[in-house]
């Protein structure tokens, strides 16, 4: 694995091009946060038919969150509810090609935040999505 500094070339390839930057009007949205180092991540879903349209995402974050949520935005795309649950933060490392250890828990706000915009999106539709658990508003609580 080739590297800048500690970072994979696609982190900072993420980080420096990160895709799916944005909003989803009258899309599903899920905002979680993280009380240590402030950061902010807010993810947009749209979703039809059970299935993942378009995803975007917004933060204040630092470049892995920035990275991770790209990767996760692009891994979500075009998948079913159920499939978008496996893609955990460990899955959009791996994509990713890792992650400097410090650096992991910036993945969870990415996961979380499309947890948290599923959610929203059951709570809007009144249906229930099996597997998933009410999302935290700080990712403080998983770690
Ligand atoms: Fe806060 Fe990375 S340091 S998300």
């Amino acid at each position: 694995m080739s590297s800048i500094g500690e970072y994979s070339e696609k982190v900072m390839d993420h980080f420096m091009n990160p895709r799916n930057v944005g909003e989803i009007e009258d899309a599903a949205v899920g905002t979680v946060g993280n009380a240590k180092c402030g950061d902010i991540m807010r993810m947009y879903l749209d979703i039809k038919d059970g299935i993942i349209q378009d995803a975007k995402f917004k933060t204040f974050g630092c470049g892995a969150a920035v990275a991770t949520s790209s990767m996760a935005t692009e891994l979500v795309k075009g998948k079913t509810i159920e499939e978008a649950l496996q893609v955990t933060n460990r899955a959009v490392m791996e994509a990713l090609d890792g992650l400097p250890p410090v650096k992991v828990h910036c993945s969870l706000l990415a996961e979380e935040a499309i947890h948290a915009a599923l959610w929203d999106y059951a709570e809007k539709e009144h249906i229930s999505i099996p597997g998933l658990k009410k999302p935290v508003e700080d990712i403080e609580e998983l770690e």
